[in-house]
């Protein structure tokens, strides 16, 4: 028996869900959920209700009841009933009552934001490429076959598992079988359910710089971090101490800006192959290198012992919240039970949108479009730098979309506050250090070039320099 309905729009022209609830039997139950309806705006005046029958029928009540909620109705003046016309909500019924005789609240004042937005993140916005993903998009939604609208696979759509799977290996020198890919929203959620899958037993090496949001995440998760010293070869993996698995940003060091070193790289899988652990690879700009070949993924080297971790964040837009993991295949199954059956996915549409988006290229060239553009930006703030700074050193400038310029000692916390009194929105490099790190603190601050409009790029650039130290 049904106790509530949906009503469809051409009966009534909106939707209209009743629950029959409350003491005194369907008939009371009925009137006071129409009562309800109509003082709530849900049924305003003028609207055409149901036939008697069909009411009945959606509700699994008798006729009868609904003509007597009906009448009750009219009489009470809620109503009115007219030959040829049906039964309607009558005209001059108050709505809700929530803005009456009051002026409408006002829309909270939107926070201005800085004038200059030099912070690391986020790609140009401006640049995300809307036709081509608009034409994917439609493509995904023709072509998808009817199951895509049903109960899914945790581990992502098999279309684009496989379509990552080609991309990966041919981009990133990543060894990736479809079936050692789990779909989920990006970095953040793959590093929850990594923590909730168990597969960070024991605590979590990680470069002694790094987003702090992350080690947020962990600690809440119940994963205790521990610092791992950085040098100009990347972390010093020699260094490290009983932990089993350890998270690298190896491309391009998360946020001083260096590569891990050869060296390291097979030093690190000799490590965590011996303990039986796991290198977590966070490849978070790895296709966003200007001056050589991107380097290839850690995970080529050993598949078997690195989780390699990747999203659309910085290449297409942190908006979509799409992003991958290639596991060992020993524990797949462990983080797919982590994931669950039925909550945590990305969307199904925009699964497909991006398979298509790969196999069809425009991933590529939009990657190698905004390569250049961002090379572009790079060039004109080292070279601002160079002519209006320069003692001060930019580092980490070979990849990526930031880049860290070195300070005098003791000098960091005033160009901060510097650059809040100028409009620059930017963060000091001890925004990231890990709390428990044991190098001594070095002054700089870590300057993000893809944001600004292109057109407010130069005068970013000018408030930048303003706001540095004299060197
Ligand atoms: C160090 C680092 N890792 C990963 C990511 C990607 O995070 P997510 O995929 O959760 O957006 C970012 C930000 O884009 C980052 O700065």
């Amino acid at each position: 028996m049904a106790d509530s309905w949906v009503n469809s729009a051409e009966r009534i022209g909106a939707d209209l869900h009743l629950e029959l609830t409350g003491p005194g039997g369907r008939r009371a139950a009925l009137i006071q959920a129409l009562r309800e309806a109509v003082r709530g705006g849900r049924l305003p005046p003028g609207t055409r209700l149901p036939p008697y029958r069909s009411l009945a029928a959606d509700l699994g009540v008798a006729r009868n009841t609904v003509a007597d909620a009906y009448a009750e109705l009219v009489a009470e003046g809620w109503l009115t009933a007219r030959q040829g016309s049906g039964t309607r909500v009558a005209l001059g019924i108050a709505g809700p009552t929530r803005h009456a005789g009051r002026t409408p609240p006002k829309a909270p004042p939107r926070a201005r934001g800085p004038r200059h937005d030099l912070r690391q993140g986020t790609p140009d916005a401006s640049a995300f490429p809307r036709a081509a993903w608009g034409t994917s998009y439609r493509r995904a939604l023709q072509q998808a076959p009817h199951d895509a609208f049903g109960p899914g696979d945790p581990a992502g759509r098999r279309e684009l598992r496989e379509a990552l799977a080609e991309y990966l290996a041919r981009a990133r020198g990543v060894r990736a079988e479809p079936d050692r890919i789990v779909i989920c929203s990006g970095f953040a959620h793959a590093l929850r359910l990594l923590a909730a899958s168990g597969v960070l037993r024991g605590p979590l090496a990680v470069e002694e710089y790094g987003l702090g949001f992350h080690r947020d995440l962990l600690a809440g998760a119940g994963v205790r971090t521990v610092a791992l010293p950085l040098d100009e070869d990347g972390a010093r993996v020699e260094e490290l101490g009983r932990e089993r698995a350890v998270l690298l940003t190896p491309a391009h060091q998360f946020p001083t800006g260096g590569p891990l070193h050869a060296s390291r790289r097979a030093a690190v899988i000799e490590r965590v192959r011996a303990r039986g652990g796991v290198l977590l690879e966070d490849d978070y700009d790895g296709e966003f290198r200007y001056d050589r070949k991107p380097l290839g993924a850690v995970q080529g080297l050993a598949p078997e012992h690195v989780i390699y971790i990747g999203s659309v964040s910085k290449s297409l837009s942190p908006a979509l919240r799409l992003g991958w993991m290639v596991l060992p295949e020993r524990q797949v199954a462990e983080v797919l039970a982590a994931k669950g059956e039925r909550e945590g996915w990305a969307s199904v549409l925009d699964q497909l949108s991006l398979a298509d988006f790969l196999l069809c290229g425009a991933y590529d060239r939009h990657v190698r479009r905004m390569r250049q553009h961002y090379r572009g930006r790079r060039d004109r703030l080292v070279a601002a730098l160079a002519e209006r700074a320069p003692r001060i050193g930019v580092t980490g400038v070979a990849a990526g979309l930031h880049a860290v310029l070195r300070l005098p000692p003791g000098t960091e916390a005033s160009a901060v506050k510097a650059a809040v009194w100028q409009g620059v929105a930017l963060d000091g490099l001890s925004a990231f250090r890990h709390p428990a790190a044991l190098t001594p603190p070095v002054d700089g601050l870590v300057v993000g070039y893809a944001t600004p409009a292109e057109h407010a790029y130069g005068a970013a650039l000018e408030a930048l320099c303003g706001v540095l130290p004299p060197g």
